[in-house]
Order: structure tokens, then C-alpha cells, then sequence
């Protein structure tokens, strides 16, 4: 028998499918309760009251980017990066800094030497929302790679107005280890107030190790 009402469920939710697929946030207050809903701010021990959108694309050997969206599961091999930068919103200003942690390290149950630094760059400039670092970064990406067995972990991507005080800051440099990081002391630290933008992936452990 035909039900009009399930064609037409059916039709919105491959509809959203495909939204989701598409990519991006496009929501900042989305973005926001994802956040909250994964315990992030209190986790990371920050404010998140995000003004803007922060777009983190990650670049595939084959075929399109992948295109973060609040929460999404990226196979751990499609995070080789290094991911690219764009921020969305008003007054962003010049030079923004981004910050990418690991609070689970190394499991989510007991996150002894959380949080892993995965990425620290400041000296961004804006070109119409494209985020283009003048200077290396502090720490450049690391590819995520959580243990065999552990669950997913919540790579996270933040960015903030950079200070005066990032430019001259010495808390922390190429060779600095990369365990038991802790962005919201190191925010405070450099004056940096609270995330402007942010989003986050969860990555698990790639199948084969
Ligand atoms: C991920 O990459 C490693 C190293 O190249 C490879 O051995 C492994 O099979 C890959 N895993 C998947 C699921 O393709
Ligand atoms: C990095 O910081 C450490 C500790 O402050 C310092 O000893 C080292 O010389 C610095 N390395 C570089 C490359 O600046
Ligand atoms: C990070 O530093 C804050 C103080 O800024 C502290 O409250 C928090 O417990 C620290 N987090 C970790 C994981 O050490």
C-alpha cells in the first residue's frame, strides 16, 4: 500500500543526510550546544560562547577535502592534513590564532596525558574568510592517532583573536612536549580571552592497527 506520509519522512531525512554530507557548520548556535552536548568547555575548562564559524577543511591524497561539521567521525587515515583555515563572521580581525587539542589522550576513560597539542599557529591573515598563516606554526599538525581499542577521541579545533602577547610568548615552541597541554592555562597565560569559533572531529583508531 502507498504511504504518501513515508515517502515524504523519507525524502527530508535524505535530504539532511546530504546537508550533513555537504560539509560544514552553518550554525553558530549548532555548533555551540555540540559542544556542550560533548562536554567540551568543561572538559577544556573554557568559555564557549562562540561569534563566528571556523571551517576546517582536511585535504584527501584522492577526491574532495573533507569539510568538518560539529561531532563528525572521520576515518583516522583521512586526517593526514595539514588542514586548512576559514573562519566565518564579523570583525575577526587580523592575525587570529587556532589551537587544536586532544583532551582523551590516551583514552576518553582516562585521559592521563590529555591534552595532546595537535596544531598551535598564530599570524593569520584573513583574506575573505581564508585563514593564511604568514609564519610557521609552533606546533605544526600532528595526525591524529589515538591507540588500538581506545574510543573515539574529540580533536579540537578552536580559534581565538591573537594578543599582543602571543607574538612575544615563550610558554611554548617546536621542540616543547606535546603532552599534558592545557589550552585554557596557556589562553590565559598569552591573554587570549575565549574562543571566538570552533568545531571538532571524532577520530578513532584506524582499523587495521
Ligand atoms: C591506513 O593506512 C595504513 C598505512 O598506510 C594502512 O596500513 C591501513 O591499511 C590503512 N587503513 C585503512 C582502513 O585503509
Ligand atoms: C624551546 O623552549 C625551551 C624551554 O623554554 C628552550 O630551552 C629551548 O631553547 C626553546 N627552543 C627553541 C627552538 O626556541
Ligand atoms: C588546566 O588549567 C586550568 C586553569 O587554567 C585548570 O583549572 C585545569 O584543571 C587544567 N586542566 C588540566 C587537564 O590540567
Amino acid at each position: 500500500m502507498f504511504q504518501p506520509t513515508m515517502y515524504i519522512l523519507c525524502l527530508a531525512s535524505l535530504w539532511a543526510l546530504a546537508l550533513v554530507a555537504a560539509g560544514q557548520d552553518v550554525s553558530i548556535r549548532a555548533v555551540e550546544k555540540a559542544f556542550s552536548d560533548a562536554n567540551l568547555p568543561a572538559n577544556l575548562d573554557i568559555v564557549f560562547k562562540p561569534t563566528a564559524l571556523l571551517e576546517v577543511s582536511l585535504p584527501q591524497a584522492t577526491g574532495p577535502p573533507i569539510t568538518l561539521h560539529a561531532g563528525i567521525h572521520v576515518p583516522r587515515n583521512d586526517t593526514a592534513g595539514p588542514p586548512t583555515f576559514h573562519a566565518v563572521g564579523p570583525d575577526l580581525g587580523r592575525g587570529p590564532f587556532v589551537a587544536t587539542v586532544d583532551p582523551d589522550a590516551p583514552t576518553p576513560q582516562a585521559p592521563t596525558s590529555a591534552q595532546i597539542r595537535h596544531f598551535l599557529g598564530g599570524n593569520f591573515f584573513n583574506h575573505n574568510g581564508l585563514l593564511v598563516n604568514t609564519t610557521p606554526a609552533i606546533s605544526e599538525f600532528r595526525q591524529p592517532a589515538p591507540p588500538a581499542g581506545s574510543d573515539p577521541h574529540r580533536y579540537t579545533f578552536l580559534l581565538f583573536r591573537q594578543s599582543a602577547e602571543f607574538v612575544t610568548q615563550t610558554l611554548v615552541n617546536s621542540t616543547t612536549p606535546v603532552q599534558l597541554f592545557n589550552i585554557s592555562q596557556f589562553a590565559a597565560a598569552v591573554d587570549l580571552g575565549n574562543p571566538i569559533a570552533g568545531t571538532f572531529m571524532l577520530v578513532a583508531p584506524d582499523p587495521t592497527t
